[in-house]
């Protein structure tokens, strides 16, 4: 095959859904119609969502990048001559050229997209494995340092510092220990953990085993929402691969190490992606959230110290030990080490995952990367950290992307997920609206939350059709206080923060004909306190 020619077509979920299929069936039936010899290889995405299907050719040695594809464009592109890099209006030039890839800071998923998922080959010839190996010959002790020094917080929505939560089970005396994987993904806007598990799943299988090795565990479970039937699917695969290939299983590389993960799939609930719950859904109960104490890392899974750490800081750690801390702690602000690979999601232009080092402005990411809204009208409001985060308006957008920033100015970074509105979004609907989501998808186990998610939507409600206005806030402001102060999980303790964020930011929204009705004295009735003292989210670091 030393003559074919290389052509990456993205098995990846958002391509898929844009027909990459189709178009890689379409190259392979023009290939053989024209007698070319093509080596079709199905990679993950680079995270280019808005460009996508992005089809690769590997022409004098660099990867020559065309999108978005489609079908019908397969026979111009042929026409064009794009297997030596011909000229074509889809092409992008060189893959690493492109702005928003190049000025990215690709650590944890600096793989993705550039290799085959399921050829261990292509794994270790870009450097996977590397960190696990380091860490067999320099032992558990320099590895619980590196991830210690490293500065690496949880991604998951806390930021809960990994070395910390690692030591704590390393040095829990037990006959058994797990980690377990929140591949849950239930923030909105998010796609960080499956776009992985898709496009390089070996790092997330590489990023366990270190834990494993790092804590004295032998097992692991990885928790992945039923919604990501690829992913499901990929790393199934990769599983068997890396078991076949002596990278899972007894005897790790003849290390003396043993290791195996199970892959479990969620069922469709929001609060299942809370470690506790998480937890309890694995061992086949209802997906309840635990009291705290017990910590995970003390009584975890089946009651063992369990590290319960999302996909993306298990992925970063590889990297990590391959790299040494001190180059990832460099990068980042503050207590804010390391990058973050931010989603950009919503009414945005150019959608798609940006990893870069924290300390960028949410404007930089969102204009710069992003490129404005898709619709081309003003941006209106911003949630970021999922269903959970507080809406940001305009005006703080120059707020710096790290954790304790972003606490600072009420809000939570949480996994990453960024979603733009535009100007046409009734901030009353979305308050509403968190309200609800709380209600469906609230545990019952305690009353704040359960209860008061429900009233919440009525009182709501009844603001919106301007029945007794300012009492209704006033309520209103009072049941968030409850569900702060007295839920038991973040999920009713934060839902007020996106409440409470649309009322202070956009009072106008609940009171559209406030001026008519009221006078000034419904603007009295949003008490500065509803939004004041609250910046720290109630629950926030208090999770390892
Ligand atoms: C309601 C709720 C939903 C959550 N969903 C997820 C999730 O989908 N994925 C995740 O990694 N963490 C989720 N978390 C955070 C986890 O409880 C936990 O902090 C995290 O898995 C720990 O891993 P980390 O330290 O690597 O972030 C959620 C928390 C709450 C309160
Ligand atoms: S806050 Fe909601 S989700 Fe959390 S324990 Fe209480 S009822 Fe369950």
């Amino acid at each position: 095959m030393s003559d074919s020619v290389r052509v990456f077509v993205p098995r990846e979920t958002s391509a898929l859904s844009l027909g990459a299929d189709e178009i890689a069936a379409s190259i392979v039936a023009v290939g053989v119609g024209r007698r070319l010899d093509i080596d079709l290889v199905r990679n993950g995405s680079w995270g280019m969502s808005w460009l996508e299907p992005l089809v690769e050719v590997v022409a004098d040695g660099k990867r020559i990048a065309y999108g978005p594809v489609t079908a019908d464009d397969v026979a111009g592109l042929f026409d064009a001559g794009f297997l030596s890099g011909g000229d074509h209006p889809l092409k992008l030039g060189p893959t690493s050229e492109i702005p928003y890839l190049r000025n990215q800071d690709r650590w944890t998923f600096r793989r993705c997209g550039l290799i085959e998922p399921l050829s261990v080959a292509d794994y270790r010839t870009n450097g996977g494995f590397d960190g696990l190996e380091n860490a067999l010959r320099l032992g558990s002790e320099w590895t619980l340092t590196e991830v210690r020094d490293s500065g690496l917080r949880g991604r998951g929505g806390a930021g809960f510092p990994t070395g910390i939560k690692w030591r704590t089970v390393a040095d829990a005396p037990a006959d058994q220990k797990y980690i377990a994987c929140n591949a849950d993904e239930g923030d909105s806007g998010t796609f960080s953990d499956r776009m992985l598990m898709e496009g390089d799943p070996f790092t997330l299988i590489e990023g366990m085993l270190i834990a494993g090795f790092a804590v004295g565990a032998n097992k692991g479970y990885v928790y992945l929402r039923s919604e990501y039937p690829l992913a499901r699917s990929v790393f199934s695969k990769a599983l068997s691969v890396a078991r076949d290939s002596g990278w899972l299983g007894r005897d790790i590389q003849g290390s003396g190490f043993d290791f195996d993960i199970d892959l479990h799939l969620g069922a469709g609930s929001y609060v299942c992606g809370e470690e506790t719950a998480m937890l309890e859904s694995l061992e086949g109960k209802a997906g309840l959230i635990r009291y705290k104490p017990p910590l995970p890392a003390i009584e975890g899974l089946f009651g063992k110290p369990t590290v319960v750490n999302n996909v993306v800081t298990l992925a970063s750690v590889p990297e990590i030990l391959a790299r040494g801390a001190a180059e990832y702690a460099g990068l980042g602000t503050g207590r804010s080490k390391g990058t973050l690979a931010f989603q950009l999601a919503g009414n945005i232009k150019r959608g798609g995952l940006v990893e870069k080092a924290f300390g960028l402005s949410l404007r930089e990411l969102i204009e710069d990367w992003g490129g404005g809204t898709s619709s081309g009208r003003a941006l209106r409001a911003v949630q970021v950290g999922g269903p959970l985060g507080a809406y940001f308006p305009a005006e703080l957008l120059d707020t710096p992307l790290d954790y304790e920033a972003f606490v600072q100015a009420g809000g939570m970074i949480g996994h990453g997920g960024v979603v733009v509105f535009d100007d046409r979004v009734d901030m009353a609907e979305q308050a509403r609206f968190a309200m609800e989501f709380c209600a469906v998808e609230s545990c019952g186990k305690c009353t704040p939350c359960r209860i008061g998610s429900v009233r919440g939507v009525e009182v709501i409600d009844r603001i919106i059709a301007n029945e007794d206005r300012a009492a209704n806030m006033a309520l209103l402001k009072d049941l968030c206080d409850t569900m702060v102060d007295g839920s038991l999980c973040a999920m009713g303790g934060m839902t007020p923060f996106p409440v409470r964020s649309a009322v202070q930011y956009f009072p106008g929204d609940f009171a559209r004909d406030f001026e008519r009705d009221f006078g000034k004295d419904l603007e009295n009735a949003f008490e500065k306190d509803l939004v004041d003292g609250t910046a720290v989210p109630p629950k926030a670091g208090v999770n390892p």
